[in-house]
């Protein structure tokens, strides 16, 4: 293994792409692309980043910007709360570390929206701190070369192939961190076609020795829940009730009240919901899909504010204009009489 570091910091030495948060190690511009790759790809974010550098240079201007500018220039990218997060930590920087980026691992891990991945990250590619940064790409390549089909699904397995990296990390934690990501994703590629002819570590792999490349990460099919339970929000602003746009799933692209997954307590409601006035309990409905059946409870919500999650649209409007799945059917109707 100690071969494989020196044969990948190579490579990735000759080989990384030319990325516009590459051109320096400033913990903003890394913060600021690692969150917009959550969940998007590269060639996708490039723009996206250009943009938004362009428009809030600085963590004191993202600590600043209106919330609508801010969703404005990400609309597209998906998952919204990513970008309030970014905001939210703006802040805190901003109060707690005299407006500079914190330099230590537990520091960076307490910024809302900035989990074990990304603190690993930042903190090895900004300041060459000895953290790992284990995301899909680092599972797949040390599993590969291991030969092991681990579950990657599993937090037990991201763990301990953590804890095995940490191991092995060289002092050039961030560009090791890096090439390995980027191995992964432009070499041992996910699926049955990884570049292994073209792979710096062709001569050290187990996978590719066995040919089970293909075979690795097991694929692990997840038992389907027959029966689901949610809380739906039933939020009224004057004459406006909240609706959302389902983004994956069953009931795609349909328009719904929002709802969290399981039951929730009042409590647990005040956490998720802001500015609440009042709140009560509403009616409850079970739906019967061909597959699956919804135990559905409901809150009816009073705010004082409206919250840009969601789209805002009076009794009328919705059902003029909007499809509402037979599902929530009779909580519209319940708040119709
Ligand atoms: N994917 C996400 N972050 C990355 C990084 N810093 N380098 C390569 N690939 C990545
Ligand atoms: Fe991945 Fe193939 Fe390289 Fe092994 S030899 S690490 S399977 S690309």
């Amino acid at each position: 293994m100690k071969d494989c570091v020196e044969l990948l910091l190579n490579w990735y030495q000759e080989n990384k792409r030319e990325l516009p948060w590459r051109m320096d190690r400033e913990p903003y511009h890394v913060w600021i692309s690692e969150i917009m790759l959550q969940q998007t790809r590269i060639e996708a974010v490039i723009d996206y980043y250009h943009r938004f550098m362009e428009k809030i240079p600085t963590i004191q201007a993202l600590s600043e910007i209106p919330e609508d500018e801010l969703l404005k220039l990400w609309e597209g990218l998906g998952y919204y709360s990513r970008a309030r997060n970014l905001k939210k930590a703006a802040q805190k920087i901003m109060s707690d570390f005299h407006g500079e980026f914190p330099k230590n691992y537990s520091d960076i891990l307490s910024l809302p929206g900035i989990g074990e991945y990304t603190a690993g990250a930042i903190s090895s590619i900004c300041f060459d701190l000895p953290e790992v940064a284990i995301d899909g790409n680092v599972m797949r390549v040390y599993c590969r070369l291991h030969n092991l089909d681990w579950d990657v699904s599993d937090l037990k397995v991201k763990k301990e192939i953590g804890k095995r990296i940490q191991e092995i990390l060289p002092k050039e934690s961030g560009d090791f961190n890096q090439g390995i990501m980027e191995l992964g994703e432009v070499v041992c590629i996910p699926g049955g076609a990884p570049k292994c002819d073209e792979c710096p570590l062709k001569y050290h792999c187990l996978a590719l020795l066995n040919g089970n490349q293909c075979l690795i990460p097991r694929k692990v099919v997840k038992k389907e829940k027959l029966e689901e339970e949610y809380t739906v929000f039933i939020i009224r602003y004057k004459n406006y009730y909240a609706l959302h746009k389902r983004e994956d799933g069953l009931l795609k692209n349909m328009w719904e009240f929002p709802n969290h997954e399981r039951f929730l307590t009042f409590d647990e409601v005040k956490e998720i919901i802001p500015h609440i006035t009042s709140i009560r309990m509403g009616i409850t409905n079970t739906h019967i899909f061909s597959h699956k059946k919804w135990f559905m409870s409901s809150y009816v919500i009073e705010v004082d504010q409206k919250n840009n999650d969601y789209t805002w649209v009076t009794l009328e409007d919705i059902q003029e204009n909007y499809a509402i799945p037979t599902a929530f059917m009779p909580f519209l109707e319940s708040i119709s009489k």
